[in-house]
């Protein structure tokens, strides 16, 4: 274990952002996790796989890369299985392997950057399916006392890209094992209309768990930039849901508007449309942008700050909110 003073965070986060951690350190294990915790004098922040952070200046604190690994079956029902994964394995690989072992439930959440032990944190989700739909169990390590804690479906409090541990709990635990709740006799989910349209290009008309993997892959590939060629968090707002009496009068200002009507009567707006609207898709400000094919997409063009990625943030939350009165929220942590 060595512990590596004034470590650049630049290979550690999606945005490619140039900034230092005070101290870092990579842990592949629990035990070590909680002997480090035991001796630490700086506070310490644990870093996934950095596709949903802006490092907007440098990190006085030690930080620790999750890397810890392992994913094991735990148990195998008639139906179901329950599998347990380390918190740092990488999220798609654990997906195609998922698809490998025919075990369906995750194939929605194909090429979603980032590891397991992040998912939770924001309850990821994308073409209808979100984590919290196969979730089982957690494992946390409490970073103050080392002490392990089991956080199960009603503990965590899941939301739209939301869960405790970006509130109550926000940076004080390390995740460390996931347990899924995947399905040997999987019902696929392709209600979603980019999915219908992809699988007809594709030729296919009865899809299996793979062909949906496949085809979430070939819509992200296209609308969403690779992290290794322009740096980017995915995206950066959340989409506003907004009262029913706050969307109609939007509406009727401004008819065209994209939504989704959610089972609660509120109503969800695309983020990316009222962004497009203004005005800001695919502009440029100076190193930083809103990216061509998806305006909820901010892009560091090479050499950015997080600063400056956040100043732009700042101008499109201004811009929308003076157009439509609606208030954009970021989905990406800001550091
Ligand atoms: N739209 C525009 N202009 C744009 C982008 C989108 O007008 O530049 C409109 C279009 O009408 C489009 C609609 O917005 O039909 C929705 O766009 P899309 O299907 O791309 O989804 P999204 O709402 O922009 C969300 C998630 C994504 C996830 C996709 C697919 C959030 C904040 N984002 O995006 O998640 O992949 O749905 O399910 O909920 C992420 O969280 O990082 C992420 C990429």
């Amino acid at each position: 274990m060595k512990i590596i003073p004034a470590y650049s965070l630049k290979k550690y986060n999606s945005f490619g952002i140039e900034a230092k951690a005070k101290a870092f350190l990579a842990i592949e294990e629990e035990a070590s996790l909680q002997r480090v915790i035991a001796t630490a004098t700086e506070p310490i922040v644990i870093l996934g796989g950095g596709s949903n952070i802006l490092l907007c200046q440098d990190v006085d604190a030690l930080v620790l890369k999750n890397n810890i690994k392992g994913k094991k079956l735990l148990r195998s029902f008639k139906h179901q299985v329950h599998v347990a994964v380390g918190g740092g394995e990488n999220w798609h690989e654990f997906v195609r392997w998922c698809i490998d072992q025919n075990y369906g439930g995750v194939e929605n959440l194909s090429l979603i950057p980032g590891t397991v032990g992040a998912a939770p944190i924001q309850n990821i989700g994308a073409y209808g399916v979100e984590l919290k739909d196969v979730f089982v169990r957690l494992e946390a390590i409490d970073l103050q006392t080392g002490e392990r804690r089991i956080f199960r479906l009603q503990d965590c409090a899941f939301g739209y890209r939301d869960s405790v541990f970006k509130r109550k709990y926000k940076g004080k635990y390390c995740i460390t094992k996931v347990v899924f709740r995947l399905s040997k006799t999987a019902k696929v989910n392709a209600s979603y209309g980019a999915i219908k349209a992809t699988l007809k290009e594709m030729g296919v008309t009865q899809p299996d768990i793979r062909a949906i993997s496949d085809a979430v892959i070939r819509i992200r590939q296209s609308k969403l930039p690779d992290p290794a060629v322009l740096g980017n968090a995915g995206s950066f707002f959340k989409n506003p849901v907004l009262s029913k009496k706050q969307f109609k009068r939007l509406q009727t200002a401004f008819p065209s508007i994209v939504h989704y009507d959610l089972p609660d009567g509120t109503v969800k707006v695309p983020a990316g449309w009222l962004i497009e609207q203004s005005g800001w898709k695919g502009k440029r400000v100076g190193n930083t942008g809103s990216h061509k094919n998806q305006a909820l997409v901010l892009v560091n063009y090479g050499g950015a700050t997080g600063k400056e990625i956040y100043t732009l943030a700042m101008k499109i939350i201004a811009s929308v909110k003076q157009k439509y009165g609606v208030q954009l929220t970021p989905e990406v942590n800001i550091w």
